[in-house]
């Protein structure tokens, strides 16, 4: 029925009504949502907009749509897109830290919220999941990715294409999931946004395709096209990656969408005017034009003069239209705009519990000297710092439907938590990254004010309430416009104001716990040196200041691990695990400088906290590493086992984390490269076997041919609970 369906529609439509199908607009004003500007329903009413993003609220989506499908002629509902990013208005955390609890019931769980908030708000098509693998922190967008890792990442980009599609898109409460930003969008250069990208064909399918190959293999709807070059074309009229790559290899079936203005930002890039640019794009398989109005303004035109196909432009609106019948829409144009709805699914409270545990599962323990942590809910708190009573920061960036007001601040979580302790909180410092920065780089208002008063004032109070307390708890770090979108920087410190303020709390000689907010590793040197104990608490979402304080105060154990490797300096990056040995590796463990040796004269080679580093209350154990058989054939499979006993005095969760190397390939091959990971629960004193299996899938790799193939000779299995575990045993692969 879809295609008798689509193909009927698409016999009544004119060449303009087709094209109109391909033309997605915003809605104006991203916050407001004033949907209706005249503009947009006039050509709405003629038939040439397709879709519709970032309108807020069922009303005001039903008042467009109703425009959509009672006045334009074919009646053609729109579909409505929005960055539900992590979360709705109850909001999760930023996906990087989503990404580090390495618990995928628990991020698919969190897409279904969001969907399920989403769609009972008008919203049908989400531009999520940001799966690109990114390796160099200065890139601001690190916030809305998973990390450093493809296989981590390929788990994540399927838990949340599941959780936001649910199998079925027709349900009313699973909406249409967008995975971008295609491709290799976070190495870009140097770390500055919307940059060149230059990669080896054998990294993109090793390290940075993998993420984005299973978001389509989960049936992710829609692709979106990044902003960067990819062999020297521009990803948005790549023909090699949209269709040879996505189409042909992946057997992509939906449909793919610029990223804003992708299309006559081909113009900058020197690939022609916008006429030439948007035959390009359309040619390479790219089938949506967001806000760029190129294939509006010029596709009939080029369609006359054979620079374009009347077959390529009706493929395009088959797919499109393909969605809209998968959603339901011809069906009931309304469906997510429903009032009703949106008034009891909404920011409800079992979703908020819901964050609340989630956040807390996100945030890693960086550094726990003398068991400072858990606090006890008596005595003095002094909370101090520019993070500390700073709502509208919590959800961190692209947070477009978090209602800031509702945000649970730092504060407010500890006075909740621990109502019997006396609470005093103080400033401390601005910001401080730098004023111009803070007055104007903002998207969605979530800006910290500068203080009025001088640095020397709001030490001096800060000072004081530290020195009537039993212990500190400094809340510093980065805002949340910091990162994200636009967002890169040179300097990985946190801001100099909030150092220096953390230094004099140190004086005080009152123990000083750090709660770190920040959208991506930052360079914690000093910090590490001299802070007994350290929370990177990323931006935890609407609920983060709850969540934090239940960590805070031991009512959650933390089981964070990282996803992305913390430098000692900027000079390291990029800097990731899984790196090669190269021809002269170090020989020595310590790092010392070794002369013709790859390494720094000014620096270890070795991070500050490796990828799949975190701390826990309590301790693991890990003993009895052992293989079921030490060969393996193509057929089959061994078991890898280990012991892990909780030593310590709390019940927690541990990742186990499993590691191979190829020791020997027709290309050279990573040190270490995660293969596996199960998060368990252990309680206090007790011991559990965790066993992997690992078949000839786990051992595959690109070979210079580009052919997903596992070669003959040795491996490496590594088990343990950080990627820099050394436990280690063999096995041999002969097929
Ligand atoms: O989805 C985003 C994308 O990640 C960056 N540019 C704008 C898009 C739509 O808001």
């Amino acid at each position: 029925p879809k295609t008798e369906f689509v193909a009927d529609l698409m016999a009544k439509m004119t060449l303009d009504e087709k094209i109109g199908q391909l033309n997605l607009p915003t809605s104006g004003d991203i916050t407001t949502g004033a949907g209706n500007s005249s503009n947009v329903a006039k050509n709405i009413e003629e038939g040439k907009v397709g879709g519709l993003f970032n309108i807020k609220s069922a009303e005001k989506i039903r008042e467009v749509q109703k425009i959509a499908v009672e006045k334009s002629r074919l009646k053609i509902p729109l579909l409505f897109g929005m960055d539900v990013i992590h979360g709705y208005e109850t909001t999760f955390p930023i996906p990087l830290g989503l990404s580090c609890t390495w618990d995928m019931k628990l991020i698919e769980r969190s897409a279904q919220i969001a969907a399920q908030e989403a769609s009972a708000d008008g919203i049908n098509w989400t531009f999520s999941p940001m799966v690109d693998i990114s390796r160099d922190p200065r890139w601001g967008r690190v916030s809305e990715g998973s990390g450093e890792d493809a296989y981590l990442g390929s788990q994540i980009a399927k838990a949340m294409v599941n959780g936001y599609q649910q199998d079925d898109l027709s349900k009313n409460n699973s909406i249409l999931s967008c995975v971008k930003h295609f491709a290799l969008y976070g190495a870009s250069e140097a770390g500055r946004d919307y940059n060149t990208v230059d990669m080896s064909r054998i990294k993109m399918y090793n390290d940075y395709f993998p993420p984005y190959k299973a978001a389509v293999d989960a049936g992710a709807g829609s692709v979106m096209a990044s902003f960067n070059e990819v062999d020297g074309i521009p990803a948005t009229g790549n023909k090699w990656l949209m269709t040879e790559v996505l189409r042909n290899q992946w057997g992509f079936k939906g449909f793919v969408v610029t990223d804003y203005t992708g299309i006559p930002e081909m113009i900058a890039h020197g690939m022609g005017d916008l006429q030439a640019v948007s035959a390009l794009a359309l040619n390479a398989g790219i089938e949506m034009d967001m806000v760029g109005e190129g294939y509006l303004t010029t596709l009939k035109k080029s369609l006359e003069e054979n620079k374009v196909s009347m077959t390529q432009i009706d493929n395009a609106v088959k797919l499109i239209l393909n969605a809209k019948y998968d959603l339901g829409l011809f069906q009931d144009p309304y469906k997510y705009c429903d009032v009703k709805r949106a008034k009891n699914e909404v920011f409800t409270t079992s979703n908020r519990l819901e964050a609340r545990e989630i956040a807390s599962q996100s945030l890693v323990l960086l550094k726990n000297e003398k068991q400072l942590l858990p606090l006890k809910k008596s005595g003095t708190i002094a909370v101090i710092g520019p993070l500390a009573d700073a709502k509208e920061n919590m959800a961190g960036t692209w947070s477009v439907a978090t209602n800031m007001d509702k945000s649970i601040s730092l504060i407010a979580g500890i006075k909740e938590v621990a109502a019997t302790a006396n609470v005093l909180y103080a400033k401390g410092s601005n910001l401080d990254y730098d004023a111009a920065f803070e007055e104007k780089a903002t998207m969605f208002g979530k800006t910290l004010h500068r203080d009025a008063r001088t640095s020397a004032d709001l030490l001096a109070e800060a000072l004081k309430i530290a020195n009537q307390s039993d212990v500190i708890v400094a809340a510093l770090g980065e805002s949340a416009e910091m990162s994200g979108e636009s967002s890169s920087r040179t300097n990985l410190e946190i801001p100099q104001a909030q150092k220096d303020l953390l230094q004099a709390l140190l004086k005080t000689g009152k123990p000083v716990v750090l709660v770190l907010f920040t959208g991506r590793p930052l360079v914690l040197v000093q910090e590490n040196e001299t802070v007994p104990a350290i929370l990177n608490t990323w931006f935890a979402g609407s609920e983060a200041g709850s969540a934090i304080a239940d960590v805070l105060f031991g009512i959650e154990n933390p089981s964070g691990k990282l996803t992305t490797t913390f430098p000692r300096s900027v000079g390291q990056v990029p800097i990731y695990y899984s790196h090669k040995n190269t021809g002269r590796p170090l020989g020595n463990k310590e790092g010392n400088f070794e002369k013709f040796k790859s390494n720094y004269i000014d620096e270890r080679n070795e991070p500050l906290y490796p990828f799949g580093f975190g701390l826990s209350y309590t301790t693991f154990e890990y003993s009895n590493l052992k293989t079921s058989s030490e060969k393996m054939n193509s057929n089959e499979k061994i078991n890898v086992s280990v012991d892990i006993t909780n030593t310590g005095n709390f019940d927690g969760k541990e990742v186990v984390q499993l590691y191979l190397r190829d020791v020997v390939g027709s290309i050279t091959r990573p040190l270490k490269e995660l293969k596996g990971f199960q998060k368990i629960a252990l309680k206090k004193g007790e011991k559990k076997t965790v066993t992997f299996e690992i078949s000839i899938e786990e051992l595959k790799f690109y070979n210079s041919d580009l052919e997903f193939v596992a070669e003959d000779g040795q491996f490496e299995v590594y088990i343990g609970g950080s990627s820099n575990t050394d436990n280690k045993v063999g096995f041999e692969l002969n097929k």
